[in-house]
């Protein structure tokens, strides 16, 4: 089985989506083996997303990520980095498919819910910024 880094954001856990998302991810096939809430500092945004330092937005990024609480979780299953995606639906909720979390919950590109890694390596690497091996229980 393959594990994922994915994040509930502040726009969806303000609105009481957590469980819903969840309950989304879930009935996706993925299931949940490690869960945190955190309410990010800017020092902790702008390491995790290090990546967009150099892109317009990723002030606008660092802001939403840090204007309340985001649930920090580790998902388990079959395919699971490529399920996340599909289930997420497009950065866009604009272009988010029908059912999608993206397309049901968020509200715009900067406030898009949720977040899940891309491939193995950023899936690892995100993982072990926010979750130590212990905390995982699969
Ligand atoms: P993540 O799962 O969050 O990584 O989404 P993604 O891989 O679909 O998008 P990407 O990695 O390209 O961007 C990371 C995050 O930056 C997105 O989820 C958005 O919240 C935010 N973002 C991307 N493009 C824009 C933009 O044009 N404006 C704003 N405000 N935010 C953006
Ligand atoms: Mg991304």
């Amino acid at each position: 089985l393959e594990r994922t880094f994915s994040m509930i954001k502040p726009d969806a856990t303000r609105r009481n989506l957590t469980g819903a998302i969840t309950k989304a991810l879930e009935e996706a096939g993925l299931r949940v083996v490690a869960s945190r809430r955190v309410w990010m500092s800017r020092r902790e945004a702008e390491g995790f997303y290090a990546v967009h330092k150099e892109r317009p937005f990723f002030g606008e990024l660092v802001d939403s990520m840090t204007a309340g609480p985001t649930i920090v979780q580790v998902l388990e299953g079959e395919n699971a980095i490529a399920r996340n995606r599909e289930v997420m639906g497009a950065t866009n909720p604009a272009d988010a498919a029908e059912g999608t979390i993206r397309k049901t919950f968020a509200l715009s590109i900067g406030e898009n819910s949720v977040h899940g890694s891309d491939a193995p390596e950023t899936a690892a690497q995100e993982i072990k910024y926010w979750f130590s091996d212990t905390e995982i229980v699969g």
